[in-house]
C-alpha cells in the first residue's frame, strides 16, 4: 500500500501528468493573479467559446504526425517554467514540490522530439494534452480524441497555485463551488475523481483521519480500520519530519491499474483521502459514485466526458501566449 516512488517510475509520470493536468493547468488557474497566464476563461460560458476554436486536425499541416511523436504528456505549460530570481514559478509552489523531476523529463523528452520534427509548432498545453490521453490509456484507461490548438501561458506564478487547488479538508459543497467555477459539474468532479484509481499521496495528506480524527474518534470514522491500521506503519505519529518519498497509493485495491476500483473502494471505507470518501459519505455524490463502482464503462465514459470539457476550460487559442520552444521557459 505504502511505496517508494523510485519503483514505478513511469505510472508516476501518468500520474504527475493527470495531477498537473487537472489540479494545477485547470483547477490552478484563473483565479488570482488576472495576469494572462490564465487567461481567465474559467466560466463556462468562455469556457465553449474558447473550446470552439480547438480542433480536432490542427496539425494537419503544420506536424501531422504529431501524436505519433509524443510519447507522454501535458494543457498551459505554465507549470514547467523553472523558477528564475524572485519568480518562484508554479513547479515549485509547495504542492508541487513532490513532483519529482522524472515526471517532467519525460514531457521535456516528447517536447524535444516534436521540435525536431515540427519546430515552434506544437505548444506544451497540446504536448500535455495529448500525452496525459495516451498515458490514462496505457494504464488500462478510456482513449478519447484530443483537439488541439492550445498556445502556451505567458505567466507563471506560484501565488497562482495555492487558493484554486482542491484541498482535502474540504466539503463536498465547497468542491462543487470550485469545479463549477471552472464550468464543471458534480457528474464531472466525481468522474474526474476517479483519476485516484491510480498515484499516490504523501502522509500529511490523510494524517488527521488516522490519529486523533476528533474528539469521540481517533480514527475517521467513515475510513475502514483496519486500512487506517496499515497506514500508521509508514507514517507515525507525531513525526514532523515525514519522509517526503513515503506515500500511499490512492487506490488501495489495483494502484498501478485504470480501473473503476477505486469507487468500490469508497464504497467500503478504502478511500485514502477525506474528500475521497466524503464523495461517497455524501448523498449529493453518492448515487454517482455507486454507478461508477457497478460499471467500468459508465465511469470510463463519464471520465471521458468531463476530460473533453476539462481539455477546453480556461485555454489560450489564436493569438494569445506563445508556442513555447522550450516547455521549461518563455521564448523570451
Ligand atoms: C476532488 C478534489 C481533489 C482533491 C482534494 C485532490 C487531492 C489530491 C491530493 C492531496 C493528492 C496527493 C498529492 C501528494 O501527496 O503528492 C492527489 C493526487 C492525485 N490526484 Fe487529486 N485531488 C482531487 C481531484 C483530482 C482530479 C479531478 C484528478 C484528475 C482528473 C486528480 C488526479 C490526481 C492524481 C493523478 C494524483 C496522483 C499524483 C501522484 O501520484 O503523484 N485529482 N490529489
Amino acid at each position: 500500500m505504502a511505496g517508494n516512488k523510485k519503483h514505478v517510475s513511469y505510472v508516476v509520470s501518468v500520474l504527475l501528468w493527470l495531477l498537473l493536468l487537472i489540479h494545477q493547468c485547470i483547477l490552478g488557474r484563473g483565479g488570482g493573479g488576472g495576469g494572462g497566464g490564465g487567461g481567465g476563461a474559467s466560466s463556462s460560458g468562455s469556457t465553449i467559446l474558447m473550446d470552439r476554436r480547438l480542433r480536432y486536425d490542427f496539425y494537419e499541416k503544420t506536424c501531422p504526425n504529431v501524436e505519433r511523436i509524443i510519447h507522454n504528456v501535458g494543457c498551459d505549460a505554465s507549470v514547467l517554467i523553472a523558477s528564475s530570481g524572485t519568480n518562484i514559478a508554479e513547479r515549485d509552489a509547495e504542492i508541487n514540490l513532490s513532483l519529482p523531476g522524472d515526471g517532467f523529463e519525460v514531457f521535456f523528452r516528447a517536447k524535444r522530439a516534436l521540435e525536431l520534427q515540427c519546430p515552434g509548432v506544437v505548444s506544451c498545453a497540446d504536448v500535455m494534452a495529448i500525452a496525459t490521453r495516451d498515458l490514462v490509456n496505457l494504464v488500462g484507461g478510456p482513449r478519447w480524441e484530443v483537439k488541439k490548438g492550445r498556445r502556451d501561458g505567458l505567466v507563471s506564478k506560484a501565488s497562482r497555485v495555492g487558493n484554486n487547488l482542491p484541498q482535502v479538508n474540504q466539503t463536498i459543497s465547497q468542491l462543487i463551488t470550485l469545479f463549477k467555477s471552472k464550468g464543471l459539474t458534480i457528474l464531472d468532479m466525481v468522474a474526474l475523481s476517479g483519476a485516484h484509481t491510480i498515484g499516490f499521496s504523501h502522509c500529511k495528506e490523510f494524517m488527521n483521519r488516522i490519529y486523533s480524527y476528533n474528539k469521540t474518534f481517533d480514527i475517521d470514522p467513515s475510513m475502514n480500520k483496519d486500512y487506517a491500521q496499515t497506514l500508521r506503519t509508514p507514517c507515525p505519529k507525531n513525526d514532523h519530519n515525514l519522509d517526503p518519498t513515503v506515500v500511499a497509493f490512492n487506490d488501495v485495491s489495483t494502484p498501478a491499474i485504470f480501473d473503476n476500483a477505486y469507487y468500490q473502494n469508497l464504497q467500503k471505507g478504502l478511500g485514502l483521502l477525506e474528500t475521497d470518501q466524503k464523495l461517497f459519505t455524501d448523498p449529493i455524490t453518492r448515487g454517482y459514485v455507486d454507478s461508477m463502482a457497478n460499471d467500468q464503462h459508465i465511469f470510463f465514459s463519464y471520465f471521458v466526458a468531463a476530460m473533453i470539457m476539462l481539455g477546453g476550460v480556461g485555454v489560450k487559442t489564436g493569438s494569445d501566449g506563445e508556442v513555447r520552444r522550450d516547455c521549461g521557459f518563455f521564448n523570451s
